[in-house]
């Protein structure tokens, strides 16, 4: 069913390098390169810093300790003496302490930047994708997706290239220096190099399932608990509390066995490093003590083999941690990649014509429309409704009248025949034009975090606090936010949760007022607002309808009975059209609607429970 599934899917890690999206991570690397280039600048200076000290110490040593004139020395000669090799021993501490500092600052800045791109980026081309995307796709779950895997992104930016490459660089100072003091003594301290090797490997394979399992239990008991809570009322209505706490328990379960395995693949491999460590050491006292016992090298020449031979191992587990890294971040790039590559099925063409007003009328000329393949929705509609007149249209519960509207908006393109306003095709015009003529009310109203006021105006600037307060008078909806603590300031949670559902379709006739559309849509507008209400509220709908084209869908005959132009979809065909009176005289299908209403109101003056139309 979803097009984008493998967006939320944990691929099997094995990418390590792709060109293709190398070429594109570099895309957003090259902005800050001169950030890139300062901060491999600082770990060339940390690295070089921090490898020289122990040659530093060697001198000292081989220098000074066997000297006859210090033979005996106070602590104080001693230290005239060394004073100069060790304020340049402090000189390397320090600039290898300021060097890590900035560097550890400057990638993370370049990390940041660049996801403040990414999110720009995505967010940007998210909502410019045609509605049928979400359609398919569940938003929620998708970002929470995108934003992990921009996470991990910077990830790499921030810590991984740099401390993979501080590794690098470092293990090649080392290596370099070993081979330059002594090469025999360099070969024999990396004896234990294949010990090391295969411990990787071992580990490598080992994390890498587990690691990955780890993650797969982890969105599985996101997912779970996610849905969930965000259906509770639903699990307490049916009295599932139980149930739902048992099959977490087994979930979280799961994923304890998962992390555990991870960890304990991690743990088993820091040890390993240290045991190749400590043997190297051993191997070194062994052989280069021999070759200090016979001449063959300096005390101060084994001491620096000796640091430099603990240091050697560290920057390779922290490679090997850092392979994992590089592998979640090409996963991840990928899915960022696979996101920003979906292109909108509903595009505007480079020529499109601007339309600055609608003068007269809007034609649907045998169109047909499918959402999915050749499953038609909508079958040769034929259609015309002139400017200023007042459109109501009936059918049954998934009949098409919702996709008609969505049709007319462009949040689809039809498959076959065209729409026209005032005579162009819609696809050829500006699409913010189109848009910026008509508004929808639903049934179900969609509230953002804000005020009352930011509500009504959507957070557009271009209209005001009076224009604002004039719609909700007009509307009726007035009353009610003046009654509410902060009046028009009063801040609205998420989806307006603290409103009843008739005040909610009250704001979202406000909203469409204000923006002051020329072709108004009610789509079952009024369905969700009792009667008394509607009665209050026929005034302003009226008005609200005024001098407008409109196009009404709604359940309950009564509010369209003087439309004029009545239009019944049945499957996806309109099947009757005309005025109220015109299509009684037909006796078809809206003859017989009314009748059922008229009869279900009979019957609700009786005390008996009124029905809508179904099919
Ligand atoms: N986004 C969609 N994707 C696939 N099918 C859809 C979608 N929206 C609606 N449909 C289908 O199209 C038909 C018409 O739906 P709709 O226009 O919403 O009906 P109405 O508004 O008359 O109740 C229904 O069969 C419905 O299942
Ligand atoms: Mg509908």
């Amino acid at each position: 069913m979803n097009d984008y599934g493998d967006l939320f899917e944990e691929h099997e890690l094995t990418k390590v390098y792709d060109r293709e999206i190398f070429r594109r991570l570099m895309g957003y690397v090259r902005p800050y390169l001169r950030w890139v280039i300062l901060g491999v600048f600082l770990i060339l200076l940390a690295e070089a810093a921090r490898n020289l000290s122990p040659y530093v110490a060697k001198v000292a040593i081989d220098r000074y300790f066997h000297a006859p004139e210090l033979r005996g020395a106070t602590l104080d000669r001693m230290f005239l003496a060394l004073r100069g090799v060790l304020l340049l021993y402090a000189a390397l501490l320090l600039l290898d302490l300021l060097a890590s500092f900035l560097r550890g600052y400057v990638m993370q800045l370049v990390g940041q930047f660049i996801m403040r791109d990414m999110r720009m980026q995505i967010f940007g081309h998210i909502l410019r994708l045609h509605v049928g995307f979400f359609d398919r796709t569940m938003v929620g779950r998708l970002m929470t997706r995108v934003m992990n895997d921009v996470a991990a992104l910077n990830e790499l930016f921030a810590s991984g290239i740099v401390d993979s490459l501080g590794s690098l660089i470092g293990l090649t100072i080392i290596v370099a220096m070993m081979f330059a003091l002594s090469w025999k003594l360099a070969l024999i301290t990396f004896c234990v190099l294949p010990v090391i090797g295969a411990a990787t490997l071992a580990f490598q394979i080992l994390s890498r399932r587990a690691y990955r399992e780890w993650r797969r239990q982890l969105s599985r008991l996101n997912a779970f608990m996610n849905e969930r809570i965000g259906g509770v009322v639903t699990v307490q209505l049916f009295g599932q509390e139980e149930n739902t706490f048992r099959r977490f328990v087994g979930i979280n379960t799961e994923y304890l066995r998962a992390a555990l395995r991870a960890v304990l693949a991690m743990a088993f491999f820091g040890p390993l490093v240290e045991l190749a460590g400590g043997l190297s050491t051993a191997i070194i006292l062994w052989y280069g003590g021999g070759q200090v016992v016979q001449n063959a090298t300096t005390i101060g020449e084994l001491f620096a083999f000796l640091t430099w031979g603990q240091r050697f191992f560290w920057p390779l587990r922290n490679l090997s941690a850092q392979y994992n890294t590089l592998l979640i971040a090409m996963a991840s790039s990928e899915r960022i990649f696979q996101l920003l590559d979906t292109r909108p099925e509903v595009v505007e063409k480079p020529d499109a014509i601007p339309l600055p007003e609608f003068r007269e009328a809007i034609e649907f000329r045998n169109v047909w429309f499918a959402y999915e393949g050749e499953n038609y929705v909508l079958e040769d509609i034929n259609l015309t409704i002139r400017k200023g007149e007042r459109v109501a249209v009936v059918g049954a519960t998934g009949s098409g009248k919702t996709t008609l509207t969505n049709l007319l908006c462009r949040f689809y393109d039809v498959q076959k025949g065209a729409i026209l306003i005032d005579g162009y095709d819609i696809r050829d015009l500006r699409i913010e034009d189109l848009r910026r003529h008509i508004a929808i009310v639903q049934q179900d109203v969609l509230l953002f975090t804000g005020t009352v006021r930011d509500n009504i105006r959507l957070f557009a600037d271009f209209i005001s606090d009076e224009q604002v307060e004039e719609a909700a008078r007009i509307v009726q909806a007035d009353r009610f936010i003046r009654a509410l603590p902060n009046g028009y300031e009063t801040v609205l949670q998420e989806g307006g949760a603290t409103l009843s559902v008739g005040q909610r379709q009250l704001l979202a006739f406000a909203r469409a007022l204000a923006f002051n559309p020329e072709i108004l849509i009610l789509d079952e507008a009024t369905a969700s607002i009792d009667t008394e209400t509607e009665l209050l509220i026929q005034e302003g709908l009226k008005r609200l309808l005024q001098n407008r084209t409109s196009i009404m869908i709604a359940h309950r005959l009564s509010t369209i009975r003087d439309a004029d132009k009545i239009v019944v979809i049945h499957r996806g065909r309109i099947r009757e059209m005309g005025t109220h009176a015109e299509l009684l005289q037909l006796q078809g299908i809206y003859y017989r609607l009314y009748q059922l209403q008229y009869r279900d109101q009979e019957l609700l003056a009786a005390g008996k429970p009124r029905g809508e139309i179904v099919s």
